[in-house]
């Protein structure tokens, strides 16, 4: 089992909102925070889980009957742990613990004194987890994935013809990046709705695709307007933030990085 993890990076991110005018929006909750933790190696840099954790959240990882979500739920805490200490006033991380909610999503529990409109979405595939803590007033979710080929075409299976489409068009890319944009932008927006993949997942369907030229992926969704995701390539797998649509995150983390050769816009026309 897991006893420890390896903080890759963790980063306050400049959000940016206009108003009709033009003018930018100036609300202290228009933040968030970033965070990305892979499997302690035995190195110098690595956190020892039980100075991360809770006591209910180091209760609730020995009752996991399977090392694997044993792993994946610290890596997971641990993620959103090292996202939520670069909030201010924030009390240390053993004094928080998130706990699911009747659907599973993550609930930030701690001290009466502690800001209650911080939210935190949690994504782990084997050896590593990614969180983002925001406000409640500014909706997101997070997810990471790692498609293998063997998976692809399940993945593929759930995609409509409209959503092939577009897939078509990132030439450049594997049929394993198509996989895991598709499913990392779809889990992604689950997560800021608080639905999870409780619906049908037709609903999450993506009309729009952008690959913009420091080789993100930025989705938009037919039934969910509001919102889009920002697809990042990482070492680890494809990391999709979901976020409302007319929000621009001024910078990215360079462990978020995702060098691309081409550029291009293309908007669904089959279905
Ligand atoms: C939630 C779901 C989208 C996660 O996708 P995944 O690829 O399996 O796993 P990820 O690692 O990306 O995400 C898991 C994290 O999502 C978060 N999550 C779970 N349900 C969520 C929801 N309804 N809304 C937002 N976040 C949720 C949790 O933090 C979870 O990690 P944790 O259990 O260690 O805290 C997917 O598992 C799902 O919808 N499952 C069906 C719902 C379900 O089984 N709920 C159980 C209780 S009814």
């Amino acid at each position: 089992m897991l006893s420890s993890v390896r903080i890759l990076g963790a980063s306050l991110l400049s959000l940016r909102r206009e108003t009709g005018n033009g003018q930018s929006w100036n609300r202290l909750w228009l933040q968030a925070s970033f965070a990305m933790v892979v499997a302690g190696d035995g190195g110098p840099q690595d956190r020892a889980i039980d100075s991360l954790l809770h006591s209910a959240e180091r209760e609730l990882a020995a009752g996991f009957p399977s090392a694997a979500r044993h792993d994946s739920f610290v890596l997971g805490r641990a993620a959103a742990k090292a996202a939520l200490s670069l909030w201010p006033a924030m009390p240390a991380p053993q004094d928080v613990w998130i706990e699911p909610g009747v659907f599973g999503q993550p609930v930030i529990r701690g001290p009466r004194a502690m800001d209650n409109s911080l939210r935190i979405s949690i994504s782990h595939i084997p050896a590593c987890a990614v969180a983002i803590a925001f406000d409640a007033a500014h909706p997101m979710g997070i997810d990471l994935e790692s498609v293998t080929p063997d998976a692809v075409p399940d993945v593929m299976r759930a995609a409509t013809p409209a959503e092939c489409v577009l897939l078509d068009t990132l030439t450049d890319h594997t049929q394993t990046d198509h996989a895991s944009i598709l499913w990392s932008a779809q889990e992604s927006l689950a997560k800021a709705l608080g639905t999870g993949l409780m619906i049908s997942p037709g609903l999450y369907e993506i009309d729009h695709m952008e690959l913009i030229p420091d080789g993100r992926v930025v989705c938009s969704f037919t039934h969910f307007a509001q919102y889009k995701a920002i697809c990042s390539r990482t070492a680890q797998g494809w990391c999709a933030i979901a976020l409302p649509k007319n929000t621009f995150i001024a910078s990215l983390p360079s462990y978020l990085a995702a060098p691309s050769r081409l550029s291009l816009t293309v908007r669904a026309t089959a279905c």
